[in-house]
C-alpha cells in the first residue's frame, strides 16, 4: 500500500517557496485497490498561508477526496474556509460535533480558540459535515480513532476551557482525535493533530480498536509545550517501549520536548517542517 504525506503547513519551513505558520495540515496520498485517493488531514490557522502552500506544491484542490479535522481548534480548522472556495465541488469533512463547542483559552485574558466559521457556514461554502464521536473507516486499514479512550496516568489536559450547561469548566477536548493506519508488513501509523488525548493513550486506543500491536510510525503535534520534565520524559520512555521506526513530532511539541524525545529515541526521531514528504 502506497501511503505518502506532505506537511503543507507546520510551525517551521525548510523550503524557499513554503510559508510557515502555527498550525498543523497534512496531505495525504494513498493507493486503494487501483484508485489514488487523496485527503487533508486538518487545514492549518489560515486561508492565505494553506492556499499558498498548496498551490506552490501544485496539489490541486479539485483532486481532494476527504477532509479530517483532529479536533476544533482555531490553528487546525482556521484554513478549511480557504480550501472550499477553491473547489469546484462539495467535499466531505470528518470531525467530531465538538469541534464545534466553545473553545477558550483563560489566561492572560479569555479568548477564543475554536474554528473560525459555523457549521452552517462550512456547510455554505461546500463542506459536507460527517460527525462522528466514534471511529470512521476511510479505507481498508484507514481510519479515524474517533474519541481517544484516556487511561494513561500521566496524560492530562490543562488549561483550556469551555462552556457547558451554561457553565465556564476545563475543556478535556473530547473531540480530539487522529488518523491511524495500517501498513501491511510495517505496523500501525498514528498521525496527531495535536494529540491533547496525550499521544500514548492515542497510541494505545489505535492499537485496540486496529487490532495491532506493532508501531510503526508516530507523526503529528504531540502537545507537550507546557509539560512538565516529568511527563515528557513519561512521554519518551513510553515511545521507547512501543519501539516505533520513525518519529516526526512537530507544531505544538515544544522544543524541549524534542530535544528530549531525540535523545531518547535517536536517529528515528526528527522534527517535522513545512514542505516534508514522508513516504511511508
Ligand atoms: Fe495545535
Ligand atoms: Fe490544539
Amino acid at each position: 500500500m502506497r501511503f505518502d504525506l506532505r506537511v503543507i503547513v507546520e510551525n517551521s519551513a525548510l523550503y524557499p517557496s513554503m510559508w510557515s505558520q502555527h498550525g498543523l495540515c497534512l496531505y495525504v496520498e494513498m493507493d486503494v485497490g487501483s484508485d489514488r485517493k487523496r485527503m487533508l488531514i486538518d487545514t492549518g490557522q489560515s486561508p492565505e498561508v494553506t492556499v499558498h502552500n498548496i498551490d506552490a506544491l501544485d496539489l490541486g484542490f479539485d483532486d481532494l477526496d476527504l477532509i479530517f479535522l483532529s479536533h476544533g481548534h482555531y490553528d487546525h480548522t482556521g484554513g478549511l474556509m480557504g480550501i472550499l472556495r477553491r473547489m469546484s465541488c462539495r467535499v466531505p469533512v470528518l470531525a467530531h460535533p465538538d469541534i464545534f463547542s466553545p473553545k477558550l483559552k483563560g489566561h492572560p485574558f479569555l479568548r477564543f480558540i475554536g474554528p473560525p466559521f459555523s457549521r452552517a457556514q462550512a456547510e455554505y461554502a461546500g463542506a459536507i459535515m460527517l460527525e462522528s464521536t466514534g471511529p470512521i473507516r476511510i479505507a481498508k486499514n484507514v481510519m479515524t480513532t474517533g474519541e481517544v479512550e484516556r487511561s494513561v496516568p500521566f496524560e492530562k489536559v490543562e488549561s483550556f476551557w469551555t462552556i457547558k450547561d451554561n457553565l465556564y469548566c476545563p475543556d478535556t477536548i473530547p473531540d480530539d482525535q487522529a488518523l491511524i493506519a495500517n501498513i501491511e508488513g510495517k505496523g500501525l501509523v498514528v498521525i496527531t493533530g495535536c494529540a491533547h488525548a496525550g499521544v500514548i493513550n492515542t497510541i494505545r486506543h489505535a492499537q485496540r480498536i486496529m487490532g495491532v500491536e506493532k508501531l510503526y510510525a508516530v507523526i503529528g503535534g504531540l502537545h507537550l509545550m507546557d509539560a512538565d520534565d516529568e511527563r515528557i520524559a513519561s512521554t519518551a520512555r513510553a515511545l521507547l517501549e512501543l519501539d516505533p521506526s520513525i518519529v516526526r513530532p512537530g507544531h505544538c511539541t515544544g522544543q524541549k520536548a524534542l530535544s528530549h524525545l531525540q535523545q531518547t529515541l535517536g536517529d528515528r526521531c526528527r522534527p517535522l517542517a513545512t514542505g516534508d514528504l514522508i513516504k511511508l
